[in-house]
């Protein structure tokens, strides 16, 4: 009965929201995960950055982006003259999955499945905060907002129209973190491009 509640009842408010997501039993993420991540920011931010699903830190610290991509994106923006703590900042899967490493616990890929279950609270957040401008961080963020994941590299640095408004692509710093050195430093140009693009769009 909850879940069919839960599909019937759009949340209204904030708080809602948020009830909602503590309680969520839409995929089986919620089981293994410390807690949810909901996203966290101004309720009133022009700007809402979504990314892909919280990592390991962030499902201990119940807040998104606060690990290694976080700071990484937090410095590239900085150096783009972009304010991260005036946006409004949530993943497209609000629970960390993950596998048990030898010493941690290893990130793994939300599936198709566990993306088309979370859309209902991406789309609840994005009608309670009317943003001007999405900012999508790599594929998963790209699919649950504009329907594919396909081509981001390609995809990046274009704003794309949808039915949540206009949408711009840029890379998951995650990515980032895992590619070759000689490959990092064109890649962050291009994310601050992107993300001094966004500036400019809100400015
Ligand atoms: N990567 C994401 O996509 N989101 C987070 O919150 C942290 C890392």
């Amino acid at each position: 009965i909850r879940e069919q509640l839960q599909e019937v009842a759009q949340p209204a408010s904030w708080n809602i929201l948020n009830a909602g997501l503590v309680a969520c039993t839409r995929c089986p993420l919620h089981g293994p995960a410390t807690q949810i991540v909901p996203g966290a920011g101004p309720h009133d931010a022009p700007l809402m950055i979504v990314g892909e699903q919280p990592g390991d830190q962030e499902d201990l610290a119940g807040v998104p982006f606060v690990g290694p991509a976080g700071q990484l994106f937090d410095h590239l923006a900085a150096r783009a003259g972009l304010d991260r703590g005036a946006a409004y900042v949530t993943n497209a899967v609000k629970h960390f999955k993950f596998k048990e490493g030898a010493k941690r616990r290893l990130h793994v890929n939300p599936n198709t499945s566990e993306v088309e279950h979370c859309k209902f609270w991406l789309q609840t957040e994005v009608q309670l905060l009317k943003p001007r401008l999405i900012l999508a961080l790599g594929g998963t963020a790209t699919g649950a907002l504009t329907g594919t994941a396909a081509g981001v590299m390609k995809r990046r640095g274009t704003v794309e129209q949808t039915a949540h408004g206009p949408v711009l692509i840029t890379l998951h710093p995650s990515a980032l973190l895992r590619m070759p050195d000689s490959a990092r430093p064109q890649a962050e140009a291009d994310v601050i491009a992107d993300l001094t693009l966004a500036a400019r769009m809100l400015a």
